[in-house]
Protein backbone atom coordinates (compact mmCIF):
# COMPACT_ATOMS: atom_id res chain seq x y z
CA UNK A 1 0.00 0.00 0.00
CA UNK A 2 0.69 3.52 -0.19
CA UNK A 3 3.70 3.93 2.22
CA UNK A 4 6.26 6.63 2.30
CA UNK A 5 10.28 6.38 3.06
CA UNK A 6 12.26 9.41 3.46
CA UNK A 7 14.04 9.94 -0.40
CA UNK A 8 16.38 12.02 0.95
CA UNK A 9 17.72 10.00 3.64
CA UNK A 10 18.48 7.13 1.03
CA UNK A 11 20.38 9.90 -1.18
CA UNK A 12 22.81 10.93 1.67
CA UNK A 13 23.17 7.13 2.40
CA UNK A 14 23.44 5.93 -1.22
CA UNK A 15 25.83 9.03 -1.84
CA UNK A 16 28.08 8.53 0.71
CA UNK A 17 28.79 5.16 -0.14
CA UNK A 18 31.09 4.70 -2.94
CA UNK A 19 33.95 6.79 -1.21
CA UNK A 20 33.76 5.01 2.31
CA UNK A 21 33.21 1.59 1.68
CA UNK A 22 34.64 -1.12 -0.85
CA UNK A 23 33.51 -4.09 -2.61
CA UNK A 24 33.85 -6.57 0.08
CA UNK A 25 31.53 -8.95 -0.49
CA UNK A 26 32.93 -12.52 -2.40
CA UNK A 27 30.41 -15.28 -3.01
CA UNK A 28 31.21 -18.82 -3.73
CA UNK A 29 29.08 -20.92 -6.82
CA UNK A 30 27.58 -19.89 -9.60
CA UNK A 31 25.11 -16.51 -9.84
CA UNK A 32 23.46 -17.79 -13.37
CA UNK A 33 23.12 -14.38 -14.63
CA UNK A 34 19.24 -13.94 -16.10
CA UNK A 35 17.53 -11.00 -18.31
CA UNK A 36 14.93 -8.40 -16.99
CA UNK A 37 12.41 -10.27 -19.31
CA UNK A 38 13.57 -13.69 -17.87
CA UNK A 39 12.95 -12.34 -14.43
CA UNK A 40 9.73 -10.88 -14.82
CA UNK A 41 8.38 -14.09 -16.63
CA UNK A 42 9.51 -15.98 -13.78
CA UNK A 43 7.84 -13.71 -11.01
CA UNK A 44 4.14 -13.95 -12.53
CA UNK A 45 2.00 -13.79 -10.20
CA UNK A 46 3.54 -12.82 -7.08
CA UNK A 47 2.40 -11.86 -4.03
CA UNK A 48 3.34 -9.34 -1.32
CA UNK A 49 4.68 -10.11 2.33
CA UNK A 50 2.82 -6.78 3.43
CA UNK A 51 2.50 -5.21 6.93
CA UNK A 52 5.64 -7.13 7.72
CA UNK A 53 9.30 -6.65 7.89
CA UNK A 54 7.51 -2.92 6.57
CA UNK A 55 5.85 -2.38 9.84
CA UNK A 56 6.93 0.57 12.25
CA UNK A 57 8.93 0.47 14.11
CA UNK A 58 9.80 -3.19 14.05
CA UNK A 59 8.16 -6.83 12.30
CA UNK A 60 5.44 -7.46 14.12
CA UNK A 61 4.07 -3.93 15.09
CA UNK A 62 1.20 -4.07 12.84
CA UNK A 63 -1.33 -6.79 12.72
CA UNK A 64 0.61 -9.37 11.51
CA UNK A 65 3.04 -11.72 13.60
CA UNK A 66 6.94 -11.98 12.75
CA UNK A 67 7.18 -14.11 9.44
CA UNK A 68 7.01 -17.66 9.61
CA UNK A 69 9.27 -19.75 6.60
CA UNK A 70 6.12 -21.76 6.29
CA UNK A 71 4.32 -18.88 4.91
CA UNK A 72 6.44 -18.89 2.10
CA UNK A 73 5.72 -22.83 1.45
CA UNK A 74 1.65 -21.54 1.77
CA UNK A 75 2.46 -18.98 -1.19
CA UNK A 76 4.21 -21.40 -3.40
CA UNK A 77 1.67 -24.40 -2.50
CA UNK A 78 -1.11 -21.99 -3.84
CA UNK A 79 0.36 -21.39 -7.28
CA UNK A 80 2.29 -18.60 -6.97
CA UNK A 81 5.79 -17.84 -8.09
CA UNK A 82 7.29 -14.79 -6.21
CA UNK A 83 7.16 -12.75 -2.90
CA UNK A 84 7.86 -9.15 -3.03
CA UNK A 85 9.01 -8.24 0.66
CA UNK A 86 9.25 -4.57 1.75
CA UNK A 87 11.37 -3.52 4.00
CA UNK A 88 11.40 -0.33 6.15
CA UNK A 89 15.18 0.63 7.51
CA UNK A 90 14.41 3.85 8.89
CA UNK A 91 13.85 2.54 12.86
CA UNK A 92 16.61 0.29 12.33
CA UNK A 93 19.65 2.75 12.68
CA UNK A 94 22.36 2.48 15.30
CA UNK A 95 24.28 5.17 13.76
CA UNK A 96 23.24 8.29 12.62
CA UNK A 97 24.59 10.75 9.51
CA UNK A 98 27.18 10.26 8.27
CA UNK A 99 27.27 6.15 8.25
CA UNK A 100 23.54 5.44 8.85
CA UNK A 101 24.53 2.31 9.63
CA UNK A 102 21.93 -0.47 10.22
CA UNK A 103 21.35 -2.76 13.18
CA UNK A 104 23.28 -6.13 11.86
CA UNK A 105 20.50 -7.93 14.13
CA UNK A 106 18.36 -6.23 11.84
CA UNK A 107 20.16 -6.91 8.51
CA UNK A 108 20.63 -10.76 9.86
CA UNK A 109 16.65 -11.06 9.96
CA UNK A 110 16.35 -9.39 6.47
CA UNK A 111 18.42 -11.72 4.97
CA UNK A 112 17.20 -14.62 6.85
CA UNK A 113 13.30 -14.23 5.16
CA UNK A 114 14.61 -13.77 1.89
CA UNK A 115 16.71 -17.19 2.62
CA UNK A 116 13.65 -18.50 3.62
CA UNK A 117 11.76 -17.42 0.81
CA UNK A 118 14.39 -18.64 -1.65
CA UNK A 119 14.64 -22.13 0.09
CA UNK A 120 10.46 -22.15 -0.54
CA UNK A 121 11.38 -21.72 -4.05
CA UNK A 122 9.90 -18.36 -4.95
CA UNK A 123 11.12 -15.55 -6.96
CA UNK A 124 12.13 -12.96 -4.77
CA UNK A 125 11.75 -8.78 -5.06
CA UNK A 126 13.03 -6.90 -1.87
CA UNK A 127 13.73 -2.98 -1.08
CA UNK A 128 17.14 -2.11 -0.56
CA UNK A 129 16.45 1.61 -0.14
CA UNK A 130 19.67 2.51 1.93
CA UNK A 131 21.61 0.31 -0.67
CA UNK A 132 25.19 -0.42 0.67
CA UNK A 133 24.73 -2.42 3.66
CA UNK A 134 21.84 -4.49 2.47
CA UNK A 135 23.27 -5.40 -0.73
CA UNK A 136 26.28 -6.34 1.12
CA UNK A 137 24.51 -8.88 3.10
CA UNK A 138 22.44 -9.89 0.28
CA UNK A 139 25.41 -10.33 -2.12
CA UNK A 140 25.56 -13.75 -2.64
CA UNK A 141 21.64 -14.16 -3.29
CA UNK A 142 21.26 -16.46 -6.32
CA UNK A 143 19.31 -14.43 -9.18
CA UNK A 144 15.76 -15.54 -8.16
CA UNK A 145 16.67 -12.41 -6.14
CA UNK A 146 15.88 -8.75 -7.36
CA UNK A 147 16.39 -5.60 -5.72
CA UNK A 148 14.31 -2.05 -5.86
CA UNK A 149 15.32 0.79 -4.43
CA UNK A 150 12.57 2.80 -3.14
CA UNK A 151 8.67 2.46 -2.33
CA UNK A 152 6.28 4.68 -3.85
CA UNK A 153 8.77 8.02 -3.36
CA UNK A 154 6.01 10.78 -3.42
CA UNK A 155 6.82 13.31 -6.37
CA UNK A 156 4.88 15.74 -7.70
CA UNK A 157 7.22 18.04 -10.26
CA UNK A 158 9.89 17.41 -12.90
CA UNK A 159 12.52 18.78 -10.82
CA UNK A 160 11.46 15.85 -8.22
CA UNK A 161 11.07 13.15 -10.82
CA UNK A 162 14.64 14.14 -12.11
CA UNK A 163 15.80 14.10 -8.58
CA UNK A 164 15.11 10.47 -8.30
CA UNK A 165 15.79 9.36 -11.63
CA UNK A 166 19.45 10.07 -10.07
CA UNK A 167 18.53 8.38 -7.46
CA UNK A 168 18.14 4.96 -9.29
CA UNK A 169 21.41 5.86 -10.69
CA UNK A 170 22.55 6.29 -6.94
CA UNK A 171 20.99 2.90 -6.26
CA UNK A 172 22.81 1.07 -8.90
CA UNK A 173 26.08 2.75 -8.29
CA UNK A 174 25.70 1.21 -4.45
CA UNK A 175 25.34 -2.25 -6.38
CA UNK A 176 28.14 -1.57 -8.72
CA UNK A 177 30.69 -1.15 -5.42
CA UNK A 178 29.08 -3.40 -3.06
CA UNK A 179 30.01 -6.81 -4.70
CA UNK A 180 29.13 -10.11 -4.85
CA UNK A 181 26.82 -10.38 -7.52
CA UNK A 182 25.31 -7.57 -7.08
CA UNK A 183 26.43 -5.58 -10.30
CA UNK A 184 24.39 -8.40 -12.31
CA UNK A 185 21.65 -8.70 -10.23
CA UNK A 186 18.32 -7.77 -11.75
CA UNK A 187 16.62 -4.84 -10.52
CA UNK A 188 13.31 -3.04 -10.67
CA UNK A 189 13.85 0.92 -10.94
CA UNK A 190 11.04 3.25 -10.06
CA UNK A 191 9.22 6.28 -11.47
CA UNK A 192 7.46 8.90 -9.94
CA UNK A 193 5.36 8.10 -6.90
CA UNK A 194 5.44 4.22 -8.57
CA UNK A 195 2.22 5.67 -10.73
CA UNK A 196 2.07 4.93 -14.02
CA UNK A 197 1.02 7.93 -15.29
CA UNK A 198 4.30 10.03 -13.55
CA UNK A 199 6.44 7.03 -14.78
CA UNK A 200 5.74 7.15 -18.52
CA UNK A 201 5.75 11.10 -18.21
CA UNK A 202 9.61 11.21 -16.05
CA UNK A 203 10.99 8.51 -15.79
CA UNK A 204 14.40 8.18 -17.18
CA UNK A 205 17.05 5.32 -17.12
CA UNK A 206 20.25 5.96 -15.77
CA UNK A 207 23.08 4.96 -17.90
CA UNK A 208 26.28 3.68 -17.58
CA UNK A 209 25.75 0.46 -15.69
CA UNK A 210 25.19 -3.57 -16.38
CA UNK A 211 22.19 -4.53 -14.58
CA UNK A 212 19.59 -5.90 -16.09
CA UNK A 213 16.41 -4.01 -15.01
CA UNK A 214 12.81 -3.59 -15.17
CA UNK A 215 10.23 -0.97 -14.58
CA UNK A 216 7.78 -1.25 -11.34
CA UNK A 217 4.86 0.73 -10.74
CA UNK A 218 1.89 0.23 -8.17
CA UNK A 219 -1.90 0.06 -9.43
CA UNK A 220 -5.00 1.06 -6.95
CA UNK A 221 -6.61 2.51 -9.25
CA UNK A 222 -10.12 3.80 -9.25
CA UNK A 223 -9.34 4.95 -5.85
CA UNK A 224 -12.94 5.61 -5.19
CA UNK A 225 -13.20 1.64 -5.68
CA UNK A 226 -9.89 0.32 -4.46
CA UNK A 227 -11.06 2.21 -0.89
CA UNK A 228 -14.65 2.21 -0.89
CA UNK A 229 -14.79 6.06 -0.90
CA UNK A 230 -17.95 8.17 -1.71
CA UNK A 231 -20.51 5.41 -1.75
CA UNK A 232 -18.43 3.69 -4.54
CA UNK A 233 -19.32 -0.43 -4.62
CA UNK A 234 -19.22 -1.44 -7.96
CA UNK A 235 -17.17 -1.16 -10.56
CA UNK A 236 -18.28 0.93 -13.62
CA UNK A 237 -18.20 0.35 -17.81
CA UNK A 238 -16.00 3.69 -17.32
CA UNK A 239 -13.81 2.06 -15.10
CA UNK A 240 -12.74 -1.50 -16.86
CA UNK A 241 -12.29 1.04 -19.57
CA UNK A 242 -9.66 3.11 -17.64
CA UNK A 243 -7.88 0.36 -16.16
CA UNK A 244 -7.33 -1.02 -19.62
CA UNK A 245 -5.97 1.86 -20.96
CA UNK A 246 -3.68 3.10 -17.88
CA UNK A 247 -1.88 -0.33 -18.19
CA UNK A 248 -1.92 0.38 -22.35
CA UNK A 249 -0.48 3.85 -21.78
CA UNK A 250 2.41 2.69 -19.69
CA UNK A 251 2.85 -0.55 -22.16
CA UNK A 252 2.94 2.12 -24.69
CA UNK A 253 5.26 4.68 -23.40
CA UNK A 254 7.81 1.73 -22.53
CA UNK A 255 7.66 -0.69 -25.43
CA UNK A 256 11.31 -2.59 -24.90
CA UNK A 257 10.91 -2.51 -21.43
CA UNK A 258 9.63 -5.20 -19.09
CA UNK A 259 7.18 -4.35 -16.41
CA UNK A 260 6.37 -5.12 -12.67
CA UNK A 261 2.80 -3.65 -11.27
CA UNK A 262 4.80 -4.59 -7.82
CA UNK A 263 1.41 -3.68 -5.79
CA UNK A 264 -2.23 -3.87 -6.78
CA UNK A 265 -5.30 -5.10 -5.29
CA UNK A 266 -8.92 -5.44 -4.02
CA UNK A 267 -9.46 -6.36 -0.77
CA UNK A 268 -11.85 -8.61 0.74
CA UNK A 269 -11.97 -6.42 3.69
CA UNK A 270 -13.90 -3.92 2.24
CA UNK A 271 -15.11 -4.39 -1.50
CA UNK A 272 -18.15 -6.28 -3.23
CA UNK A 273 -17.30 -9.74 -4.66
CA UNK A 274 -18.35 -9.81 -7.82
CA UNK A 275 -16.56 -6.39 -8.58
CA UNK A 276 -13.20 -7.52 -7.18
CA UNK A 277 -12.99 -10.46 -9.19
CA UNK A 278 -13.77 -8.20 -12.14
CA UNK A 279 -11.14 -6.21 -10.79
CA UNK A 280 -8.52 -8.94 -10.31
CA UNK A 281 -9.32 -10.71 -13.67
CA UNK A 282 -9.12 -7.37 -15.59
CA UNK A 283 -6.05 -6.26 -14.58
CA UNK A 284 -4.29 -9.60 -14.63
CA UNK A 285 -5.55 -10.28 -17.99
CA UNK A 286 -4.81 -6.87 -19.19
CA UNK A 287 -1.29 -6.84 -17.79
CA UNK A 288 -0.61 -10.79 -18.66
CA UNK A 289 -1.47 -9.66 -22.69
CA UNK A 290 0.77 -6.88 -22.17
CA UNK A 291 3.62 -8.81 -20.25
CA UNK A 292 4.09 -7.36 -17.44
CA UNK A 293 4.13 -9.29 -14.31
CA UNK A 294 1.64 -8.84 -11.62
CA UNK A 295 2.61 -9.13 -7.33
CA UNK A 296 -1.07 -8.65 -5.51
CA UNK A 297 -0.88 -6.42 -2.10
CA UNK A 298 -1.62 -8.67 1.09
CA UNK A 299 -1.23 -6.42 4.38
CA UNK A 300 -2.09 -9.29 5.95
CA UNK A 301 -5.94 -8.20 6.45
CA UNK A 302 -6.63 -8.67 2.59
CA UNK A 303 -6.32 -12.10 1.12
CA UNK A 304 -3.83 -14.62 2.75
CA UNK A 305 -4.52 -15.46 6.36
CA UNK A 306 -1.26 -16.56 8.16
CA UNK A 307 -2.82 -18.24 11.02
CA UNK A 308 -5.68 -20.61 9.66
CA UNK A 309 -3.42 -20.86 6.37
CA UNK A 310 -7.40 -20.07 4.74
CA UNK A 311 -7.39 -17.70 1.62
CA UNK A 312 -10.47 -14.90 2.20
CA UNK A 313 -11.33 -15.28 -0.78
CA UNK A 314 -10.38 -18.24 -3.01
CA UNK A 315 -12.40 -17.05 -5.58
CA UNK A 316 -9.97 -13.87 -6.06
CA UNK A 317 -7.08 -15.72 -5.93
CA UNK A 318 -8.13 -18.65 -8.20
CA UNK A 319 -9.04 -15.78 -10.63
CA UNK A 320 -5.64 -14.16 -10.46
CA UNK A 321 -4.33 -16.99 -11.20
CA UNK A 322 -5.97 -18.39 -14.17
CA UNK A 323 -5.42 -15.05 -15.63
CA UNK A 324 -1.75 -14.86 -15.22
CA UNK A 325 -1.41 -17.89 -16.90
CA UNK A 326 -3.50 -16.99 -20.03
CA UNK A 327 -6.95 -18.62 -19.27
CA UNK A 328 -10.57 -16.66 -19.23
CA UNK A 329 -12.40 -16.80 -16.71
CA UNK A 330 -16.12 -16.67 -16.63
CA UNK A 331 -17.45 -14.36 -14.07
CA UNK A 332 -20.56 -13.26 -12.05
CA UNK A 333 -22.29 -9.85 -13.87
CA UNK A 334 -23.25 -7.18 -11.56
CA UNK A 335 -24.71 -3.74 -11.93
CA UNK A 336 -22.21 -1.04 -13.94
CA UNK A 337 -24.33 1.97 -14.21
CA UNK A 338 -23.01 4.33 -12.02
CA UNK A 339 -26.15 6.15 -12.26
CA UNK A 340 -28.41 3.30 -10.81
CA UNK A 341 -30.81 3.65 -7.70
CA UNK A 342 -29.86 -0.13 -7.09
CA UNK A 343 -27.65 -2.30 -8.02
CA UNK A 344 -26.99 -6.72 -8.51
CA UNK A 345 -24.59 -8.72 -7.95
CA UNK A 346 -24.59 -12.36 -9.76
CA UNK A 347 -22.37 -13.17 -6.35
CA UNK A 348 -25.72 -13.71 -4.61
CA UNK A 349 -29.03 -14.86 -4.47
CA UNK A 350 -31.01 -12.57 -2.24
CA UNK A 351 -34.21 -13.38 -0.05
CA UNK A 352 -35.80 -11.31 1.38
CA UNK A 353 -38.07 -12.11 4.82
CA UNK A 354 -41.66 -11.88 4.69
CA UNK A 355 -41.40 -12.21 0.38
CA UNK A 356 -42.88 -15.47 -1.53
CA UNK A 357 -40.24 -17.55 -2.46
CA UNK A 358 -39.67 -17.57 -6.28
CA UNK A 359 -37.61 -18.90 -9.48
CA UNK A 360 -34.72 -16.24 -9.56
CA UNK A 361 -31.85 -15.70 -12.29
CA UNK A 362 -28.62 -14.69 -12.11
CA UNK A 363 -26.28 -14.10 -14.91
CA UNK A 364 -22.46 -15.06 -15.46
CA UNK A 365 -20.35 -13.84 -18.01
CA UNK A 366 -19.01 -17.24 -19.84
CA UNK A 367 -16.31 -15.49 -21.51
CA UNK A 368 -16.03 -18.04 -23.96
CA UNK A 369 -16.47 -21.38 -21.56
CA UNK A 370 -19.51 -23.23 -20.89
CA UNK A 371 -21.25 -24.34 -17.71
CA UNK A 372 -20.41 -27.65 -16.59
CA UNK A 373 -21.42 -28.13 -13.04
CA UNK A 374 -23.23 -26.67 -9.82
CA UNK A 375 -22.77 -28.24 -6.37
CA UNK A 376 -23.12 -26.96 -2.69
CA UNK A 377 -20.12 -26.56 -1.30
CA UNK A 378 -20.27 -29.88 0.29
CA UNK A 379 -20.74 -31.18 -2.43
CA UNK A 380 -23.72 -32.56 -3.85
CA UNK A 381 -24.51 -31.57 -7.39
CA UNK A 382 -27.37 -30.00 -8.17
CA UNK A 383 -29.57 -31.23 -11.25
CA UNK A 384 -30.99 -29.98 -14.33
CA UNK A 385 -33.46 -29.14 -14.85
CA UNK A 386 -35.41 -29.71 -11.44
CA UNK A 387 -33.36 -27.49 -9.20
CA UNK A 388 -32.16 -24.81 -11.98
CA UNK A 389 -31.82 -24.32 -15.95
CA UNK A 390 -29.30 -22.48 -17.93
CA UNK A 391 -29.34 -20.81 -20.98
CA UNK A 392 -25.60 -18.84 -22.00
CA UNK A 393 -24.85 -17.44 -18.97
CA UNK A 394 -28.33 -17.49 -17.23
CA UNK A 395 -29.14 -19.62 -14.67
CA UNK A 396 -32.44 -19.57 -12.99
CA UNK A 397 -32.89 -21.48 -9.76
CA UNK A 398 -36.10 -23.26 -9.19
CA UNK A 399 -38.19 -21.64 -6.20
CA UNK A 400 -38.47 -25.97 -4.95
CA UNK A 401 -34.56 -25.49 -5.17
CA UNK A 402 -34.50 -22.18 -3.35
CA UNK A 403 -36.94 -23.75 -1.16
CA UNK A 404 -34.49 -25.72 0.57
CA UNK A 405 -33.19 -22.15 2.24
CA UNK A 406 -35.47 -19.66 2.30
CA UNK A 407 -39.19 -19.27 3.10
CA UNK A 408 -41.52 -16.16 4.37
CA UNK A 409 -40.53 -16.04 7.60
CA UNK A 410 -37.60 -17.90 7.96
CA UNK A 411 -34.60 -16.28 9.76
CA UNK A 412 -32.34 -14.06 8.01
CA UNK A 413 -28.61 -15.10 7.33
CA UNK A 414 -26.23 -16.56 4.74
CA UNK A 415 -27.74 -20.12 4.19
CA UNK A 416 -25.09 -21.65 1.44
CA UNK A 417 -22.25 -21.57 -0.78
CA UNK A 418 -22.77 -22.86 -4.62
CA UNK A 419 -19.83 -23.47 -6.44
CA UNK A 420 -20.32 -23.18 -10.48
CA UNK A 421 -17.78 -24.83 -12.55
CA UNK A 422 -16.48 -24.25 -16.12
CA UNK A 423 -14.70 -25.94 -18.82
CA UNK A 424 -12.03 -23.29 -18.19
CA UNK A 425 -11.08 -21.02 -15.55
CA UNK A 426 -12.16 -20.12 -12.16
CA UNK A 427 -15.00 -22.00 -10.27
CA UNK A 428 -17.69 -19.30 -9.34
CA UNK A 429 -19.43 -18.88 -6.01
CA UNK A 430 -22.79 -17.77 -5.27
CA UNK A 431 -24.25 -17.22 -1.67
CA UNK A 432 -27.31 -18.09 -0.99
CA UNK A 433 -28.89 -15.12 1.49
CA UNK A 434 -31.73 -14.42 3.32
CA UNK A 435 -32.01 -10.88 4.55
CA UNK A 436 -34.30 -8.16 6.28
CA UNK A 437 -33.52 -4.69 7.21
CA UNK A 438 -30.78 -4.16 10.06
CA UNK A 439 -32.09 -2.58 13.41
CA UNK A 440 -29.88 -0.26 15.09
CA UNK A 441 -29.46 -0.57 18.97
CA UNK A 442 -30.58 3.46 18.98
CA UNK A 443 -30.99 5.86 16.75
CA UNK A 444 -29.74 8.96 18.10
CA UNK A 445 -27.18 10.60 20.47
CA UNK A 446 -25.52 13.83 20.82
CA UNK A 447 -21.84 14.20 19.75
CA UNK A 448 -18.82 13.64 21.79
CA UNK A 449 -15.45 14.17 20.42
CA UNK A 450 -12.77 12.06 20.17
CA UNK A 451 -14.22 8.67 20.27
CA UNK A 452 -15.51 6.63 17.45
CA UNK A 453 -19.20 6.05 17.86
CA UNK A 454 -20.24 2.91 18.19
CA UNK A 455 -23.61 1.88 17.54
CA UNK A 456 -24.84 -1.88 18.39
CA UNK A 457 -26.82 -3.26 15.53
CA UNK A 458 -28.91 -6.62 15.02
CA UNK A 459 -27.10 -8.33 11.40
CA UNK A 460 -29.93 -9.52 9.45
CA UNK A 461 -28.01 -11.16 6.15
CA UNK A 462 -24.94 -10.59 5.10
CA UNK A 463 -23.04 -8.69 8.68
CA UNK A 464 -21.72 -5.60 5.94
CA UNK A 465 -22.61 -2.14 5.47
CA UNK A 466 -22.21 -0.80 2.02
CA UNK A 467 -22.33 2.53 2.49
CA UNK A 468 -23.38 6.10 4.47
CA UNK A 469 -24.71 9.07 3.43
CA UNK A 470 -24.10 11.48 5.88
CA UNK A 471 -26.52 14.98 5.13
CA UNK A 472 -26.93 17.86 7.70
CA UNK A 473 -30.01 18.98 8.58
CA UNK A 474 -29.80 21.84 6.44
CA UNK A 475 -29.55 19.69 4.13
CA UNK A 476 -26.04 20.08 2.70
CA UNK A 477 -23.45 16.69 2.48
CA UNK A 478 -21.57 16.78 5.77
CA UNK A 479 -18.72 16.26 3.80
CA UNK A 480 -17.73 16.19 0.03
CA UNK A 481 -20.09 18.97 -1.87
CA UNK A 482 -18.96 17.86 -5.29
CA UNK A 483 -20.31 14.57 -4.83
CA UNK A 484 -23.45 15.94 -5.62
CA UNK A 485 -22.82 15.44 -9.10
CA UNK A 486 -22.64 11.63 -8.66
CA UNK A 487 -25.11 9.37 -9.32
CA UNK A 488 -27.72 8.59 -6.46
CA UNK A 489 -25.67 5.77 -4.69
CA UNK A 490 -22.62 8.08 -3.93
CA UNK A 491 -24.00 11.61 -3.77
CA UNK A 492 -23.15 12.92 -0.17
CA UNK A 493 -21.81 9.21 1.03
CA UNK A 494 -18.34 9.50 3.06
CA UNK A 495 -15.63 6.66 2.81
CA UNK A 496 -14.95 3.73 4.46
CA UNK A 497 -12.36 3.19 7.37
CA UNK A 498 -11.56 7.23 7.66
CA UNK A 499 -14.97 8.30 8.15
CA UNK A 500 -17.71 5.11 8.84
CA UNK A 501 -16.62 1.20 9.46
CA UNK A 502 -18.54 -1.77 10.70
CA UNK A 503 -17.71 -4.96 13.18
CA UNK A 504 -19.11 -8.03 14.22
CA UNK A 505 -21.72 -6.16 16.74
CA UNK A 506 -22.31 -2.83 15.37
CA UNK A 507 -21.77 -0.04 13.03
CA UNK A 508 -19.00 2.62 13.20
CA UNK A 509 -19.13 6.28 12.95
CA UNK A 510 -15.41 7.25 13.25
CA UNK A 511 -13.77 10.17 15.64
CA UNK A 512 -13.44 12.30 12.45
CA UNK A 513 -17.06 12.06 11.57
CA UNK A 514 -18.39 12.81 14.71
CA UNK A 515 -15.27 15.73 15.43
CA UNK A 516 -16.76 17.39 11.67
CA UNK A 517 -20.60 17.02 13.06
CA UNK A 518 -19.23 19.09 16.24
CA UNK A 519 -17.24 21.53 14.23
CA UNK A 520 -19.97 22.41 11.98
CA UNK A 521 -22.48 22.41 14.52
CA UNK A 522 -25.47 20.92 12.57
CA UNK A 523 -27.50 18.12 13.48
CA UNK A 524 -26.44 15.18 11.25
CA UNK A 525 -28.31 12.21 9.46
CA UNK A 526 -26.21 9.54 8.67
CA UNK A 527 -28.01 6.84 6.51
CA UNK A 528 -26.56 3.20 6.47
CA UNK A 529 -26.89 1.50 3.72
CA UNK A 530 -26.68 -2.65 3.74
CA UNK A 531 -26.84 -5.19 0.68
CA UNK A 532 -28.40 -5.79 -1.30
CA UNK A 533 -28.24 -2.07 -2.41
CA UNK A 534 -32.16 -1.76 -3.06
CA UNK A 535 -34.12 0.76 -2.33
CA UNK A 536 -35.10 0.18 2.02
CA UNK A 537 -32.37 -1.71 3.00
CA UNK A 538 -31.05 1.28 4.95
CA UNK A 539 -31.38 2.36 8.63
CA UNK A 540 -31.04 6.29 9.59
CA UNK A 541 -29.13 7.09 12.54
CA UNK A 542 -29.13 11.02 13.78
CA UNK A 543 -26.45 12.79 15.53
CA UNK A 544 -27.30 16.03 17.70
CA UNK A 545 -25.11 18.63 18.75
C1 LIG B 1 2.28 7.50 -22.36
O1 LIG B 1 1.56 7.72 -21.15
C2 LIG B 1 0.70 8.84 -21.18
C3 LIG B 1 0.16 9.04 -19.78
O2 LIG B 1 -0.53 7.92 -19.34
C4 LIG B 1 -0.37 8.62 -22.22
O3 LIG B 1 -1.21 9.75 -22.31
C5 LIG B 1 0.27 8.35 -23.59
O4 LIG B 1 -0.73 8.01 -24.52
C6 LIG B 1 1.27 7.21 -23.48
N1 LIG B 1 1.98 7.06 -24.73
C7 LIG B 1 1.91 5.96 -25.48
C8 LIG B 1 2.72 5.98 -26.73
O5 LIG B 1 1.24 4.99 -25.17
C1 LIG C 1 -30.08 -13.49 -20.21
O1 LIG C 1 -30.80 -12.53 -19.46
C2 LIG C 1 -30.78 -11.22 -20.00
C3 LIG C 1 -31.47 -10.26 -19.06
O2 LIG C 1 -32.09 -10.86 -18.01
C4 LIG C 1 -31.44 -11.25 -21.36
O3 LIG C 1 -31.38 -9.97 -21.94
C5 LIG C 1 -30.75 -12.25 -22.27
O4 LIG C 1 -31.44 -12.36 -23.48
C6 LIG C 1 -30.69 -13.62 -21.59
N1 LIG C 1 -29.90 -14.52 -22.42
C7 LIG C 1 -30.28 -15.78 -22.67
C8 LIG C 1 -29.40 -16.54 -23.59
O5 LIG C 1 -31.28 -16.25 -22.20
C1 LIG D 1 -33.48 8.67 6.35
O1 LIG D 1 -33.41 10.08 6.31
C2 LIG D 1 -33.64 10.65 5.02
C3 LIG D 1 -33.52 12.14 5.10
O2 LIG D 1 -32.51 12.56 5.90
C4 LIG D 1 -35.02 10.26 4.52
O3 LIG D 1 -35.17 10.75 3.21
C5 LIG D 1 -35.14 8.75 4.53
O4 LIG D 1 -36.46 8.39 4.17
C6 LIG D 1 -34.82 8.20 5.89
N1 LIG D 1 -34.80 6.74 5.80
C7 LIG D 1 -35.32 5.97 6.73
C8 LIG D 1 -35.15 4.50 6.51
O5 LIG D 1 -35.89 6.41 7.69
Amino acid sequence: MPKLVNTLAFVHAVALLPSTVHATVKCTGNFGRISASEYVAAINPGWNLGNTLDSIPDEGSWNNAPVQAETFADIKAAGFKSVRIPVTYADHYVGSSPSWEIDPKWLQRVSDVVDSAVDAGLYVLTNVHHGLQISETLGCQPSSVAFEPINEPPIETAEQAAELNKVNGLFLEALKVSGGFNSERVVTLVGGSSDSIKTSQWFEAPKGYDNPWALQYHYYSPYDFIFSAWGKTILSDADIAAIESDLENIRGNFTGVPLVIGEFDASPSNTEPASRRKYMDVVVQKATELDTAVIVWDNGLDHFNRNTKQWRDPQSVEILLNAAAGVRNSLATFTTDASATEQSSSTYIFHKVGDEVTDQTISIALNGNTLESITTKDGTELSAPIDYHASDGNITFSSSFLSNYFSVSGSPGIKASLMISFSAGATASVNIVQWDIPVLGSTSSTAVSSADLHIPVAWTGLNQVSAVKMVRSDSVYLFDDWTRYLGPLQAGYGTWNGQWNWDDSGVILTAATVNAVIAVGVPTTFTFDFFPRVPGNSVNYTLNV
